[in-house]
C-alpha cells in the first residue's frame, strides 16, 4: 500500500503539514518515513524506519526548510524496511526525489540497464529506478525539461504507481502521475496537495481533484495541470466538494474496515500478481528438493495452507501437511528433521504460534519458508526465503483480503513447482495463469452483483442459533474459512467440515430451518455435494449455496443461492467462493449490532501462545 502527500505552499514551510498529512495516511503503511523539501534550489531528506512519531522523535520531520516537498509512509514491498529502503529515493546527484506506492514490475531490467550505465544503486527497492530513469533521460537529452523527462521515464515504467517528484532543477514545481495506485489532489487559498487519499489533507481543504490512471499533474503554487501520459494532451476536470468527516475518509466513506478490506480484494489480488517471478522460483525449488513439507499457520492462514495443500497435492503432485502451528511441537516435533521443509503462513509474521513452530524446526535443522503480509516482521527474519503477500496493513480484526492474497499467492507458488515437476499439460497451466489473471475482475463482479442479496440473505438468517458450512475437496478449507468469519465477528456458534463427513456424526443436529451453507463449485465434486445437500433437505436444513452463475441444479434445490462467476477451475475457487462468506458474516454482524471491526476477546496479531 504505502502513502504518498506532497504540498506546495504559497506561505510557510511544507513540511509540518507533510508530517501531519503522512499521520492521517499511517493507515496504508507505517514500517518507514520520510520527506524531502526543496529550498533555495537545495535538496533536505529526512527518512528512516519505524512509525511516524518514533522517527519525527529521533530527526524532528517539521524541521526542515522549503516551502515545497513530498512525503511517504511506507508498507514494505521490495526490501525490507530499512531506513536505505525509505522514501524518498534519490538520482546519483541529488537532485531529483521520488516518493511512490505501487510496484514496479520491470525494476530488476531497469535496474540493470541503468547499473550498466554507471547508476550507482542504494536500496533494495523498486521505487529507486525512477529518479535514476528521470537522470539518465536528462542527461541523455540535456534539453528536456523536468516535466518532459519524468513523462519520457513513465513510458518505460511497468505496472502500478502514484509518484510525487521533485527537482532542484525546477524547484517549484511537483510532477505526480498515476497508474492504478491512487492520487488525488487538494487545494484552497493557501497551497496545492497531493495525497494517495482524501485524509490526508481534509484538515486544510474538502476541495479535491480525482486524478485518473495513466494521466501526469504538474502542481505548482498557483494550481494544477493536468496531461495524459499516452500523448502528452491536456486535461480539464474541476474539483469537487468532498463532504466526508476526517474518520469517515479514512475507510473512504466505508462505514468499516472490514467492507473496505473486503472491497479492496480486487486491487490486492492484481498486485500479488505482480510478485517477481524468481522469488517464486526460489520458494519451488526449495519445495521442489524437500523430502516432506509442513504448511504451518494459525486461523485464517491455516485454512490457505489448508486450501494450498490440494493445490500442491494436485498439480505438482507434492504431499503436504497442513498443521496448525499451536499443534506442530506435538504433533510433528519429533519428525522434523534436515530434510524438512516448513511453510509458515502468517499475515502479521508475528503470531506466537507460527513462530514458535518455525523455531522447532530450525532447531531441527529444517528448511523454513514464509509468506507474510508484513516485510520486516519476525517472520521475515527468521525465514530462509520469504514472499510478501502484497495485501497492503489490514486493520479490520477479521482477516479478509490477506486470506485472498494468501491464497493467489500459493496457487501461483503451485503453479510454478508444477512447471518444474512437469506433472501437468502447459495448455492446463496456461488456463489457470489465464483464469487467476481474471481473478480480480470476478471478485469485483462478485462484490458488485452479490452484495444486496447477501445482506438480505444475513437479515433472513440472523436469529438462528448455529450454521452450518460445508464443501468437499478444496471447498472444504473454504467452508472452513466461512464458518470462522460468521463465528468470530457475529458470534454465532458454527460447525464446519467436509461436507462427506457431515453424515458421521454432524447431521444428527439438524432439524427444521437449520441453516446449511454448502460451497458449491461446478468441479469433480458438484454431484455428490447435490447428494449431501439432499440429504440436508430432507432433514429440513435451509439450504444457503454458493454456486457458479447459472447452476440451475443447485439453484433449485437451494432456499437462497449466492452466484459467484462461471468457469472458476477449482483450484482457484476458494478466491471468489470465500469473498461471499466474508459478506455474509460481515452483513450477519451488522444486523446484530456488532462492531466487526472489534470483535471481542480478540486482537490482530496474536502473540502469546
Ligand atoms: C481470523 C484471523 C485469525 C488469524 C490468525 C493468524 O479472521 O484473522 O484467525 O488468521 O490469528 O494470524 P496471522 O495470519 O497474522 O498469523
Amino acid at each position: 500500500m504505502c502513502g504518498i502527500f506532497g504540498c506546495i505552499l504559497k506561505e510557510g514551510n511544507a513540511a509540518p503539514l507533510i508530517h501531519s498529512s503522512l499521520k492521517r495516511l499511517e493507515y496504508r503503511g507505517y514500517d518507514s518515513v520520510g520527506i524531502a523539501t526543496i529550498s533555495d534550489g537545495k535538496m533536505y531528506i529526512k527518512k528512516d524506519s519505524g512509525k511516524i512519531d518514533e522517527v519525527d522523535k529521533i530527526v524532528n520531520l517539521d524541521d526542515m526548510p522549503g516551502n515545497l516537498g513530498i512525503g511517504h509512509t511506507r508498507w514494505a514491498t521490495h526490501g525490507a524496511p530499512l531506513k536505505v529502503n525509505s522514501h524518498p529515493h534519490t538520482d546519483c546527484t541529488g537532485e531529483i526525489a521520488v516518493v511512490h506506492n505501487g510496484i514496479i514490475e520491470n525494476f530488476m531490467e531497469l535496474r540493470a540497464e541503468l547499473q550498466n550505465l554507471g547508476h550507482t544503486f542504494v536500496s533494495k527497492t523498486d521505487t529507486e529506478v525512477m529518479p535514476h530513469l528521470i537522470e539518465e533521460t536528462l542527461k541523455q537529452n540535456p534539453n528536456l525539461t523536468f516535466q518532459q523527462a519524468v513523462l519520457a521515464s513513465l513510458k518505460r515504467i511497468e505496472g502500478s504507481y502514484a509518484f510525487a517528484i521533485i527537482s532542484t532543477r525546477e524547484p517549484n514545481k511537483i510532477i505526480c502521475a498515476r497508474n492504478e495506485s491512487p492520487l488525488v489532489l487538494g487545494i484552497n487559498g493557501k497551497g496545492v496537495f497531493c495525497a494517495s487519499d482524501i485524509p490526508a489533507f481534509l484538515e486544510v481543504t474538502n476541495k479535491a481533484v480525482m486524478i485518473n490512471n495513466g494521466e501526469l499533474v504538474i502542481l505548482t503554487a498557483d494550481g494544477y495541470e493536468i496531461r495524459r501520459i499516452s500523448d502528452n494532451s491536456p486535461v480539464t476536470r474541476d474539483p469537487i466538494k468532498v463532504e466526508w468527516t476526517a474518520e469517515m475518509a479514512v475507510k473512504q466513506g466505508y462505514p468499516h474496515f472490514m467492507i473496505k478490506e473486503i472491497h479492496e480484494q480486487p486491487e490486492t489480488l492484481r498486485n500479488t500478481l505482480r510478485i517477481q517471478d524468481h522469488y517464486l522460483d526460489l520458494l519451488a525449488t526449495f519445495l521442489d528438493r524437500a523430502n516432506e513439507v509442513f504448511l504451518v499457520a494459525c486461523g485464517t492462514s491455516y485454512h490457505a495452507c489448508l486450501a494450498a495443500s490440494y493445490m500442491f497435492s494436485k498439480l505438482a503432485f507434492l504431499p503436504t501437511y497442513p498443521v496448525y502451528a499451536s499443534e506442530f511441537l506435538e504433533q510433528c516435533g519429533k519428525s522434523v528433521n534436515i530434510d524438512s521443509t516448513l511453510l509458515a503462513v502468517s499475515q502479521s509474521g508475528e503470531t506466537a504460534d507460527t513462530i514458535g513452530a518455525v523455531s522447532c524446526a530450525q532447531q531441527r535443522a529444517a528448511t523454513v519458508l514464509s509468506l507474510t503480509n508484513v516485510i520486516g516482521s519476525t517472520m521475515t527474519r527468521i525465514s530462509r526465503v520469504y514472499i510478501g503477500t502484497q495485501a497492503g496493513p489490514e486493520i479490520g480484526v477479521a482477516a479478509t483480503k490477506t486470506f485472498t492474497s494468501q491464497l493467489s499467492v500459493l496457487a501461483q507458488l503451485a503453479l510454478k513447482l508444477a512447471k518444474k515437476r512437469g506433472k501437468i499439460s502447459q495448455d492446463e497451466i496456461d488456463c489457470l495463469e489465464e483464469n487467476l489473471k481474471k481473478m480480480p475482475d470476478d471478485v469485483e463482479t462478485i462484490v458488485r452483483t452479490q452484495e444486496e442479496k447477501i445482506k438480505q440473505i444475513a437479515k433472513k438468517y440472523v436469529d438462528s442459533k448455529v450454521f452450518f458450512f460445508l464443501g468437499r475437496g478444496i471447498s472444504t478449507a473454504t467452508a472452513f474459512e466461512g464458518r470462522l468469519k460468521l463465528m468470530e465477528i457475529a458470534y454465532i456458534p458454527s460447525i464446519a467440515f467436509p461436507a462427506g463427513e457431515s453424515k458421521h456424526g454432524p447431521i444428527s443436529l439438524i432439524e427444521d430451518g437449520f441453516p446449511v451453507v454448502f460451497i458449491c463449485p461446478r468441479d469433480d465434486t458438484h454431484k455428490t455435494v447435490i447428494g449431501n445437500i439432499m440429504e440436508m433437505k430432507a432433514r429440513g436444513a435451509h439450504i444457503i449455496a454458493v454456486v457458479e452463475e447459472g447452476d440451475k441444479e443447485i439453484e433449485s434445490l437451494a432456499d437462497d443461492f449466492i452466484e459467484v462467476p462461471k468457469g472458476i477451475p477449482s483450484i482457484l475457487s476458494p478466491i471468489p467462493f470465500a469473498v461471499p462468506l466474508q459478506l455474509l458474516a460481515y452483513y450477519t454482524a451488522l444486523e446484530k449490532g456488532y462492531n466487526p471491526d472489534m470483535p471481542r476477546n480478540l486482537a490482530k496479531s496474536v502473540t502469546v501462545k
